[in-house]
């Protein structure tokens, strides 16, 4: 059983509440999220309370918020982003609504001060911010602590109850000394003990398998990623290898040399159903479509081998890798805007869990967490260490078109009609992108704030033929586009590996965009990213030298005509395109 919550964390409708509360656990406290709207005699035994941030303006009809009793508890609260605003909306400040928003780095201004929240951490540092509205007025009695170049209300305090607030993100990892308000908020104001640590909940993790699977056998379907592996690793410790089988379905998305690469791990079986995916998603363009096909036809192959190997149904129940942010996007919680629907959340799955017919023995936890139960199960590091890689496959990196679309120069750059996701102030947004020619990541923010039509920006690493002479051209997934894509990947990943470079980055997305001109109707973009668990990232410049040799390979692949280079921060980019 896992510790009484001693802080919580209240869902505000923000992708980044479940970071607050793992951000938490990192520190030794344990934490969970609740519905923001909770009753606050439900709170009066936790030691602190955090609102998270969310894509709300408290001037929305039915925003979030929650009920005003939880700040007569005498519990310290504290408010990041939305949770700022709400806390001087509720307490009698102002909140200004935003006509446009401020979106990464910032620089803040803290002031010096006693008290325990911002103590050790006066000066200038640099914090991240996602919003639109901005407190205006604070509450009487409170005071403001910090402020950046755009927003003058940043940071601000009332120590005498408790309340904190601030409009940046502490919880990510772009706000480098957020750790240090979070444990001064955890510690110093609420004075927690440590009582968390995730390595030592494999042995209840395991009992938790061994209920939820009673007398039934799991089969998995093993990606080759860390997370299934581990999911699968712990059922067969807690049940024993006769009651747990692993599948691998080749689904023709895979990257090069991946069903070799799981054959070696053992115990687990190769399912060939290449040409039914491909032709489910033959003539389809649209991201959600491919994610929703990719999904259902994953429960048809389920369904399929349960009846060629004469599996009783009921004796059967379906194990997964799904991790924490694999809930939190697709809107598991109780109010994240949905941003992408990740493939074991779709209407099959979604079907197979309310039998409860279904394990999932690591949605709690993230990614450094799974590795880390995955070291202690003393799993390879060659396994645990690997990039992460999206269940759809490369299905979701081999963008489509419907139409065919010339490009469009501006004075900032050529618009190019390939839409891709993106996350702004906590929606999902679908738009264009616009390349420019330097590889600069100040002139992409600049450029991704101030113009409206786009949500990401790209630049020109190398090709024979300028952009402005290259269209986007109708066209689908099709075995010679996937092996185009699958080309270039395996020469990235080999130059990455051979480089060391593969270390240096949390994941290297290779997308394929339908940009290029009749001889090469494709083009490469190139997607280094830094990150600590996918729900933020950075977009990484990587070594000019590594780089050209990329560029020299990809260009050979047939079809080829292009390399860009991927300069957009999540948010407002999500690390893949689709
Ligand atoms: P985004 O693109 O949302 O990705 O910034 C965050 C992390 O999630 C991975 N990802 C997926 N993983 N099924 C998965 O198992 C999916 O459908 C999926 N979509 C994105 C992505 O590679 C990144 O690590």
């Amino acid at each position: 059983m896992n510790p009484k919550a001693q802080i919580a964390v209240l869902d505000a409708g923000g992708q980044y509440c479940h970071l607050i509360a793992r951000k938490v656990r990192d520190l030794g406290v344990y934490a969970e999220v609740r519905a923001s709207e909770i009753p606050a005699p439900e709170l009066a035994d936790v030691r602190g309370i955090i609102i998270s941030g969310g894509p709300s303006s408290v001037y929305d009809p039915g925003s979030p918020t929650v009920d005003p009793k939880i700040f007569d508890l005498g519990v310290p609260v504290l408010g990041i982003c939305y949770g700022q605003q709400l806390m001087a909306h509720l307490l009698g400040g102002e909140v200004r609504k935003g006509d446009h928003g401020e979106y990464g780095s910032a620089l803040l201004e803290l002031d010096e001060a006693s008290d325990p929240m911002f103590s050790g951490l006066a000066g200038q540092q640099q914090v991240w911010m996602s919003h639109r509205d901005t407190v205006e007025r604070v509450p009487q009695g409170w005071r403001v602590a910090g402020r950046t170049p755009t927003c003058a209300v940043a940071a601000i305090a009332e120590p005498a109850r408790g309340f904190y607030a601030v409009q940046f993100h502490l919880e990510v990892v772009h706000t480098p000394r957020g750790k240090e308000y979070l444990s001064n908020f955890v510690f110093g104001v609420c004075g927690c003990e440590k009582d968390w640590d995730p390595r030592n909940r494999i042995p209840a993790i395991e009992e938790e398998i061994r209920t939820c699977v009673g007398d039934r056998k799991v089969f998995f379907f093993v990606s080759g990623g860390v997370d299934s592996t581990v999911a699968f690793a712990l059922c067969t410790r807690a049940l024993g290898p006769e009651r747990v089988r692993g599948v691998y379905v080749d689904t023709g998305l895979m990257r090069a040399g991946e069903t070799d690469f799981v054959r070696r791990m053992g115990n687990i079986s190769i399912e060939h159903a290449e040409d039914q995916f491909l032709t489910a998603l033959a003539g389809v363009t649209d991201p959600e479509r491919k994610r929703h096909i990719i999904g259902e036809e994953f429960v048809r192959v389920q369904e399929r081998i349960i009846e060629t190997r004469h599996i009783a149904e009921e004796n059967w129940i379906l194990g997964q890798g799904t991790i924490y942010p694999d809930t939190i996007e697709s809107g598991g919680t109780a109010k994240a805007a949905l941003i992408k629907t990740h493939h074991n959340r779709v209407a099959g799955i979604q079907r197979l869990i309310e039998c409860g017919r279904i394990v999932e023995p690591l949605k709690s936890f993230y990614k450094d967490e799974v590795r880390e139960v995955g070291r202690e199960l003393d799993l390879a590091g060659e396994l645990l260490d690997r990039h992460p890689f999206p269940g759809p496959g490369l299905a979701i990196r081999c963008l489509c078109s419907e139409f065919d679309a010339p490009v469009r120069h501006t004075p900032d750059g050529v618009i190019v009609p390939v839409h891709s996701v993106g996350v702004q102030g906590d929606e999902r947004s679908y738009a264009p992108v616009i390349a420019i020619d330097a590889l600069d990541h100040a002139r992409a923010t600049e450029l991704i704030n101030r113009l409206r039509e786009v949500n990401r920006v790209i630049a020109l690493a190398s090709t024979g033929t300028p952009v402005d002479a290259m269209q986007v051209r109708a066209c689908s997934l099709t075995p010679e586009r996937l092996e185009r894509l699958r080309q270039a990947d395996a020469i990235v990943r080999g130059l990455t590996h051979r480089t060391g470079y593969d270390h240096q980055v949390w994941q290297f997305p290779v997308i394929l965009i339908p940009l290029g001109t009749a001889n090469a109707p494709d083009s490469i973009v190139l997607r280094p990213v830094d990150s600590v668990d996918g729900m933020t990232a950075q977009s990484v410049l990587m070594p000019r030298d590594l780089l050209n040799c990329i560029c020299t390979e990809v260009l050979q692949v047939p079809g080829i005509g292009a390399v860009f280079y991927d300069l957009t921060h999540k948010p407002p980019g999500t690390i893949e395109w689709e």
